[in-house]
């Protein structure tokens, strides 16, 4: 009778267990299609960042050391408490958690995380830069980041980093600091700022533009360092792609792999959040309200002649690209129209660790990031957001997904030296 008893439970183990291993597989099954998918979204899958030809100190350690010590100067503030590490600190992601960021005053639009910068080839929220040492000169002179001007930063180098500005740069262009307006930065929205710098002798005025500019270079070459490191789903990626379901089921949660089940099929999410970095680096309009109290804000359409127009792009006298390796800014598309209220898709390594989000910081959970997409009126749906119906279960399968794409950057630091 014992016997008998201990056969009848050793046959319902087996059946259970034979359940959970199909009920595994079916979780863990993938079709060749969908691996390739799965390959394609894999961080193994990103190639090394393109070299930045606008700027020669890419890649160059020297260059890269001080544009760190840079990224983290207060001096080129206003206040002499502002650095680009107060919005970007490097232990949160290179990112606040505040709506939007906070320098000598508020900005209008939500501090962006820097990780895999390198391979964006336009850089804000609207692509209003085309480089990262172009980008890095815009919040030095912004009154609400910096507060600061370049022929300040061209002072506070002669002063305080002559040396080291010239083993990277060569001789610092000599200028006279003498009754030099501090002021002085050429911002047609500071009019007052605007003549100063206007009646500045030529030869001051390109003084202070190379040394604004070596700066800037420095500064984009270390943000370019900044980069991803595999993630849970990474490492999930590879344990399918070598068929080891039972190593899988350990990295992924049932939720988290039903969440990437829809992340690339029915919900569509890698229409435009795809490749290694989750974003098309395109530009969206996807009806994210406007905050109120705040400018109308038309996203990239109002970028395409700032950035055409910038002062620093690849085809200005300061970029060091030949004109044909600025194929960005030549093939662009003008048409202002369509990108109206359209803005960058966000990566999303890390974006469960950078709460509030969207451009303004509209959301501030990925539940109501979640909620926004699936609630959004169907006359108000654009096209390429079409995502079938996703029931309120579906929504938390995606968002356990998303939670699996963390993991700290890495990024050029020399504390051990
Ligand atoms: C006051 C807070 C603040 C400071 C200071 C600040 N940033 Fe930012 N950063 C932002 C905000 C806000 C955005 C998005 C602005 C926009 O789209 O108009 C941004 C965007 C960026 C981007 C674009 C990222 C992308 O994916 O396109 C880079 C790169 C960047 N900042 C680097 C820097 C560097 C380098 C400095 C120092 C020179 C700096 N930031 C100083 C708040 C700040
Ligand atoms: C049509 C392209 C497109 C599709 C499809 C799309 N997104 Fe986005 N996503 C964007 C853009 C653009 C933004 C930034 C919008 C803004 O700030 O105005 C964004 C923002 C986000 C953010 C906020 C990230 C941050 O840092 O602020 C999350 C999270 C997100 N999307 C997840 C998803 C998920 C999940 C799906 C699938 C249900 C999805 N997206 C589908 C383009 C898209």
């Amino acid at each position: 009778m014992r016997r008998f008893f201990a056969f009848i439970i050793s046959t319902l183990f087996l059946i259970v267990s034979i359940n959970t291993a199909y009920a595994l597989d079916d979780l863990h099954r993938w079709s060749e299609r969908e691996k390739q998918i799965l390959k394609s979204l894999w961080l193994g899958s990103l190639p090394p960042p393109p070299k930045d030809p606008s700027n020669r100190y890419d890649g160059n350690p020297a260059a890269i050391r001080l544009g760190r010590k840079f990224f983290f100067e207060n001096r080129f503030s206003g206040n002499r408490k502002v650095s680009c590490a107060t919005c970007h600190p490097e232990n949160m992601n290179f990112a606040d958690n505040l709506p939007r960021g906070h320098g000598m005053g508020f900005t209008n639009r939500r501090t962006m995380p820097l990780i895999g910068v390198a391979y964006s080839p336009w850089l804000f929220w609207d692509g209003r830069k085309d480089s990262t040492w172009a980008q890095a000169l815009g919040p030095i002179e912004s009154p609400v980041e910096h507060g600061f001007t370049r022929t300040q930063v061209a002072v506070v180098i002669k002063r305080f980093y002559k040396d080291e500005y010239e083993r990277v740069f060569g001789s610092l262009p000599d200028f006279d600091e003498t009754g030099l307006p501090l002021h002085a930065k050429p911002s047609p929205d500071d009019p007052k700022a605007l003549k100063l710098w206007v009646t500045l002798p030529e030869k001051t005025k390109q003084a202070v533009n190379e040394i604004y500019v070596n700066v800037g270079k420095a500064i984009g070459a270390f943000v370019r360092t900044i980069m991803p490191t595999k993630a849970p789903f990474d490492r999930y990626v590879e344990a399918i792609l070598k068929g080891d379901i039972e190593g899988a089921s350990k990295i992924l949660t049932p939720m988290q792999v039903k969440g990437l089940r829809l992340f690339i099929g029915k919900a569509k999410c890698i229409n435009c959040h795809n490749g290694p970095m989750f974003t098309d680096y395109e530009f969206h309009n996807t009806r994210v309200p406007q905050l109120e109290g705040l400018p109308p804000d038309d996203g990239r359409a109002s970028a395409i002649v700032k950035v055409l127009t910038d002062e620093f792009n690849c085809l200005s006298r300061y970029s060091d690209a030949k004109p044909w390796q600025c194929r960005t800014l030549r093939f662009m598309s003008t048409d202002v129209f369509r990108y109206k209220g359209a803005f960058k898709t966000p990566t999303l390594r890390n974006v469960a660790e950078r709460a509030p989000y969207m451009h303004a910081g509209q959301f501030s959970t990925l539940h109501e990031v979640l909620h926004f997409y699936r609630d959004m009126p169907a006359d108000k749906r654009p096209p390429d957001l079409e995502h079938g119906d996703l029931t309120d279960q579906e929504l938390l399968y995606l968002e356990e997904f998303l939670k699996a794409l963390s993991a700290p950057p890495v990024y050029y630091t020399d504390e051990k030296k």
